[in-house]
């Protein structure tokens, strides 16, 4: 038994204008609405997570209000929490979650005031087939760090991580899946969310996505292009407020034997920014926006 995590199970964001933000969520990004309730929304992708994405109404502009972790058990939600608690860190006790999906877990406040959970035993969907362009899951979340050696040391020494690559200005985390990374860290000047990235069945689905967020006013803010560590193909945008999403597909499956490389072997030939050598950089919005969106302070408890 591994005591970690299997992922990131869903990420709840706050939005001025909620209904707007659910109607792209559903329509151009091909999410399922299945609850609604006091002005926030819920959305499934097609995995079996009973939802991936919540969106509230916010007070104060875009915000993350919290990153959920899968767990397999309550044996491992149990362990989590011990370790959490020896941490230091704020939390709650892990008790039955009144929230849509039900489940069993705990909140808490990560070293840098991030609100994260860990639930196991939601009430998860039967159908879990691929359907072309439409998202699967959450393949990660990329943070930006302000401690940037506190945040990493916690995603592996508590919550089990493993850092598999480094590459550039960025530390890629592993845990318990085949999924080469679930979270992505990096260095700002403040705790911020670098990006979510939401996980469609293939290279295809990735590029009409494209198209689709091009057609519908979202112009892609980085890519296409495949990335080095992680060899997925990406496409960056900005969503409604100015939300920094991305699509990939294609992400590297691996197991206990893959080998740890750092910046230097993950270096691109001069004017390269992917593996094809066809992404042009990254757009000044782009730049902005992958460093904007703040966590909602003290909202750890589930
Ligand atoms: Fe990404």
């Amino acid at each position: 038994m591994k005591t970690t995590v299997r992922g990131v199970r869903s990420v709840e964001i706050e939005m001025s204008e909620p209904e707007r933000a659910a109607e792209f969520y559903s329509k151009v990004w091909h999410l399922t609405e299945v609850a609604r309730s006091n002005g926030s929304y819920w959305f499934r992708g097609t995995g079996a997570y009973h939802h991936i994405l919540a969106i509230h109404p916010a007070t104060r502009g875009a915000a993350i209000r919290r990153l959920t972790f899968a767990a397999a058990n309550k044996d491992i939600v149990q362990a989590l929490h011990a370790k959490v608690v020896a941490s230091g860190c704020t939390t709650e006790a892990p008790h039955a979650l009144a929230t849509p999906g039900g489940g069993y877990g705990f909140g808490f406040a990560d070293p840098e005031g991030r609100n994260l959970a860990v639930v196991c035993g939601e009430n998860d969907h039967q159908d879990d087939a691929d359907v072309k362009d439409r998202p699967r899951k959450i393949a990660h979340v990329n943070l930006n760090a302000a401690q940037l050696e506190k945040s990493n040391n916690f995603l592996a020494d508590v919550l089990g991580f493993r850092k598999i690559d480094h590459s550039g200005p960025l530390h890629f985390f592993h845990c318990d899946s085949t999924d080469h990374s679930s979270m992505v860290m990096g260095a700002a000047a403040t705790p911020t969310l670098n990006h979510v990235s939401f996980e469609l069945p293939d290279l295809d689905s990735c590029m009409r996505g494209g198209g689709r967020m091009r057609d519908a006013g979202y112009p892609i803010e980085w890519g296409p292009g495949r990335h080095g560590a992680g060899n997925n193909v990406f496409c960056y945008f900005a969503g409604p407020e100015e939300f920094p999403i991305e699509y990939t597909a294609e992400v590297m499956q691996v197991d206990d034997s893959y080998e740890f490389h750092g910046p230097e072997y993950w270096k691109w030939p001069p004017g390269r920014l992917d593996q094809w050598g066809i992404t042009p950089p990254h757009t000044a919005r782009w730049k902005r926006i992958q460093d904007l969106v703040l966590f909602t302070p003290g909202q750890y408890r589930l």
